[in-house]
């Protein structure tokens, strides 16, 4: 894949119908641990199928419970960082323009919508929302008084995702209270995914930012795009496999080249 050429300013003034395509590493820097990379990732830590799975949450609903509600506190006390900042300024550039960003991201944290970004797409659900497992219905996230403060008390195992913490029980049904995030083997949200990939049918350009594009069926998106003739531009310090397809590869950190970029094309 060529380096980033000049013609990628041109290029994101010149789009009108744009994807930006996000995954963990966008909220990297803002302190919010990826899944895959070595060492830090979450699955380097964690068993994903003891903490990410609908079998999981069978068997241990407390173990399940008190790691999403240790990720929530986690998310709650970081901040945007400026490759969201970045990624909302394109948005309103576009838009200044005639055009339309949507933006797609597999993160459950909000950070895009504490950026500014409006009308995002969340592919893998949202970590600050609540359902029932049993009847579906929407839930409060927060731990009822005596299970919060259980997570209070939880201390320093809870970061092993080692703490139980009993799930609130449904307001409807009584039963078990689950995170509205999407794990391993379930299906995305039906109308996130057709937003998400109509949008990337028709895209001029994708945006691919801090995502390894090794999960499917996201990872389909800038294929579909590349096929629609989009042109896909790449933010990622690694390689992830979706070179042959890259335009532009900016091999940085999406914090600290995306300003660059968007101030390239549109001016400070
Ligand atoms: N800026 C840009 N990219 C970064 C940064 C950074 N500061 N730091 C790390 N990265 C890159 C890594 O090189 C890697 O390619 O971010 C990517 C993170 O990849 P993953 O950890 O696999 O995260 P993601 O691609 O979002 O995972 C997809 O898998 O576990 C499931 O549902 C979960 O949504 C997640 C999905």
């Amino acid at each position: 894949a060529q380096k980033a050429d000049g013609g990628l300013a041109a290029a994101l003034r010149a789009a009108r119908r744009v994807v930006v395509l996000t995954g963990a590493g966008a909220s990297a820097e803002s302190g919010i641990p990826t899944f895959r990379d070595a060492l830090t990732g979450l699955w380097e830590r964690f068993d994903p199928a003891r903490l990410a799975t609908p079998e999981a949450f069978e068997a241990d609903p407390g173990l399940v419970w008190g790691w999403y509600v240790w990720r929530r506190e986690q998310i709650a006390r970081c901040r945007t960082n400026p490759a969201h900042d970045a990624v909302t300024r394109l948005q309103r550039a576009v838009r200044a323009r005639g055009g339309t960003v949507t933006v797609v991201t597999q993160n459950v944290d909000d950070l895009h919508e504490r950026a500014g970004a409006e009308d995002v797409v969340h592919l893998h659900g949202a970590i600050a929302a609540s359902r029932c497992s049993v009847c579906g219905a929407p839930a409060e996230s927060e731990a009822a008084p005596e299970t919060r403060a259980a997570s209070d008390t939880a201390g320093p195992e809870i970061r092993t995702g080692g703490a139980r913490i009993a799930p609130p029980a449904c307001p409807v049904c009584g039963g078990p209270v689950r995170p509205s995030v999407v794990w391993f083997g379930e299906a995305l949200p039906r109308g996130e995914w057709l937003r998400a990939e109509a949008a990337a049918a028709r895209a001029d350009l994708l945006l691919s930012v801090g995502t390894s594009s090794t999960v499917y069926p996201a990872a389909e998106l800038p294929h579909t795009a590349a096929r629609a003739g989009a042109r896909i531009v790449q933010v990622n310090p690694s390689p992830t496999g979706l070179e042959s397809i890259v335009r532009d590869d900016v091999r940085a950190r999406a914090g600290a080249a995306l300003p660059g970029l968007i101030d390239a094309a549109f001016g400070r």
